[in-house]
């Protein structure tokens, strides 16, 4: 690092090597200790603490409060008891001078924690809560991942191109944030919720390899995992198949915890297909570190004689290792029905069938019970019956619950691709079919003929990456021939007019010689949430919003002056 005129070394540099040495350090003054005609005081920066003696002639400079930023000179000696839990510890530095280069007021929040702070507060004052050691080390830890992605990506090929801000509408699937223009007045920017639709052309264009960390707007509710700007790592790729996606994303993967951690991960990560990760944890981004599984028992059990289980579409079960109290299983109940089902039905396993709604289960299909789900004594069995798309959600989350509940999860990195995702999803409002995906993901060449007679049955390309129960990337083989694109946007239920005001540049595009492609995009800010153990990407962002889309610091959003909203057409005079 290259010095400069303010400081000789920083506050974590010092060691035994500089003993004697006259050196200046600034910084913050973190803490001081009254100890007879001398004080300690500790100086701290992003690098580091050093601790300073300050005898008697320099009393009248010490009336400092914690936090102003002070700069020491003086000379480095070895400390008579090391502190070994201190990178600093062997020395401390003997001050023959002490400036102070600005007074700080008391601060509003407690850097050392000891007492509790709200995230407003934390947030209010965000510049503060970033002095937190914790808080740099989550940033420095990002902007590492992110100079080892680019240095990843640069040796794989790929060329770094930034896209627009002022776009217009992408369809990821969430609201978009709207930029009125002044210049065209009525009319709208939309701000990208991906560069999606400009990485496809850039493979039209013959770039072959696109990488961007790509800044990303969706106004959508938030919750500790999403935020309406956030930072995808996002890609394309031309002539490959899902495959050599898999390989590369995994080969960067494995790169980033050898740079992070120094650990090397066993890959290729395993893979799930959709069906199976939904039929078997009720969710599509599972978490794997614990078992637990979700057991089909649809055909069993609707032959019994209970009235829920004989109309029902779906029934499945969890089976947990413990007995359970009626308080217990009423706590397990609300966890099923925050997700829409009805009840939770339990039978308890001793030498028989117990509780519950044994007394619906006939000796048959009790002894059916047993041979397919290999039961024994001291186990609770936990049904769901409903539609499929009730069932398996909410046991699902039973699922995470009991997992988090009786500490069933292993510390690892449990990394899953899930597969074969189903193109569309029914939308019952709009009552017609969205892209599960987008709509420039590809249909799975031998389903591209259900596309006109039974949509929902067509698989897609589309695979996304989860690691330890959380969506961390999500990607697809495109469509890349217009004839192909065209009848996609017809069982989005598009109108062909709609479609060309749209999209119609992208399907011009794609007649003049567009390759196979496909790529992928990267949640930044989850994967270095999970990397720094983080419950929250707003542990890892620098300025996030709250849960409620605000920007606490700045007070935004916030008003603006009548002239602007003139200006912009939004409002008459
Ligand atoms: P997708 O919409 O799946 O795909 O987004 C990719 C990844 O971005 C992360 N993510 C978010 N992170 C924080 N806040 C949000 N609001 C948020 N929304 C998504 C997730 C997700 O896996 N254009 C496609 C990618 C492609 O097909 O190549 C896309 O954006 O970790
Ligand atoms: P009830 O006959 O409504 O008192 O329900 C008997 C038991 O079945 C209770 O434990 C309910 O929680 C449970 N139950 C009700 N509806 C469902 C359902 N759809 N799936 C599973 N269990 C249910």
């Amino acid at each position: 690092m290259t010095q400069t005129h303010y400081r000789t070394h920083t506050c974590g540099q010092l060691r035994e090597a500089h003993l004697d040495k006259e050196v200046i350090l600034c910084g913050w003054l973190h803490r001081t200790r009254e100890h007879g005609n001398v004080t300690f005081l500790d100086i701290r920066d992003r690098y580091g603490i050093t601790q300073v003696v300050a005898d008697e002639s320099l009393k009248k400079e010490l009336n400092l409060k914690k936090e102003s930023v002070i700069q020491i000179t003086g000379t480095v000696k070895k400390r008579p008891e090391a502190n070994k839990n201190m990178p600093t510890g062997a020395i401390e530095l003997h001050a023959t001078k002490i400036t102070l280069l600005n007074p700080s007021e008391t601060l509003p929040l407690d850097l050392e924690g000891h007492s509790d702070m709200t995230e407003e507060t934390r947030l209010k004052y965000r510049y503060l809560d970033l002095r937190r050691h914790k808080m740099q080390e989550n940033l420095i830890t990002r902007h590492k991942a992110m100079i080892s992605a680019r240095n990843f990506f640069d040796k794989e090929g790929f060329v770094e191109i930034e896209t627009p801000m002022l776009a217009k509408s992408t369809p990821e699937g969430a609201r978009d944030f709207l930029v009125p223009s002044r210049l065209h007045k009525g009319k709208m920017y939309a701000l990208p919720q991906s560069p999606q639709i400009f990485k496809q052309l850039l493979m039209l264009s013959g770039f072959d390899r696109y990488i961007q960390f790509a800044r990303c707007f969706r106004d959508e509710d938030l919750r500790a995992d999403r935020q309406t700007d956030f930072t995808q790592i996002d890609l394309e790729m031309s002539f490959v198949q899902e495959q050599d996606i898999y390989t590369i994303m995994e080969k960067f993967v494995k790169q980033l915890w050898k740079d992070i951690f120094n650990q090397e991960l066993p890959t290729p990560f395993p893979r799930l297909t959709y069906e199976e990760a939904m039929n078997t944890y009720g969710k599509d981004s599972p978490d794997r570190r614990f078992e637990l599984h979700l057991h089909n028992l649809t055909t069993i059990l609707k032959k019994s004689d209970f009235t829920i289980f004989k109309d029902a579409e779906y029934i499945s079960c969890i089976i947990l290792d413990k007995e359970q109290s009626r308080k217990e299983i009423d706590k397990a109940t609300e966890q099923v029905k925050i997700h829409g089902a009805k009840g939770l039905a339990w039978v308890k396993i001793t030498d028989t069938f117990e509780g519950g709604i044994s007394k619906f289960l006939s000796s048959e299909i009790q002894q059916q019970l047993r041979k397919e789900l290999k039961l024994n004594k001291g186990k609770t069995i936990f049904f769901v019956a409903d539609q499929k798309k009730i069932v398996l959600p909410a046991l699902g989350n039973l699922r995470l619950y009991f997992g988090k509940k009786y500490e069933f999860i292993k510390e690892e990195w449990n990394f899953t691709w899930i597969t074969d995702f189903p193109l569309l999803d029914w939308n019952q409002e709009e009552e017609r079919y969205v892209s599960m995906h987008h709509p420039f993901t590809a249909p799975k060449e031998e389903d591209i003929s259900l596309l006109e007679t039974t949509p929902e049955k067509a698989k897609s390309n589309a695979y996304d990456l989860v690691l330890n129960g959380v969506e961390i990337a999500g990607g697809s083989i495109r469509i890349h021939k217009s004839d192909l694109q065209k009848k996609m946007f017809h069982a989005l239920n598009i109108p062909e007019k709609e479609a060309e005001e749209k999209f119609g540049f992208l399907i011009n595009a794609f007649k003049y010689g567009a390759p196979p492609h496909g790529g992928i995009a990267f949640g930044f800010d989850r994967l270095i949430a999970l990397i720094t153990k983080n419950e929250s990407i707003r542990e890892v962002i620098a300025f996030p919003k709250t849960k409620s889309a605000e920007d606490l610091m700045m007070e935004s959003p916030s008003d603006v002056s009548p002239q602007q909203l003139k200006e912009l057409g939004l409002k008459k005079d």
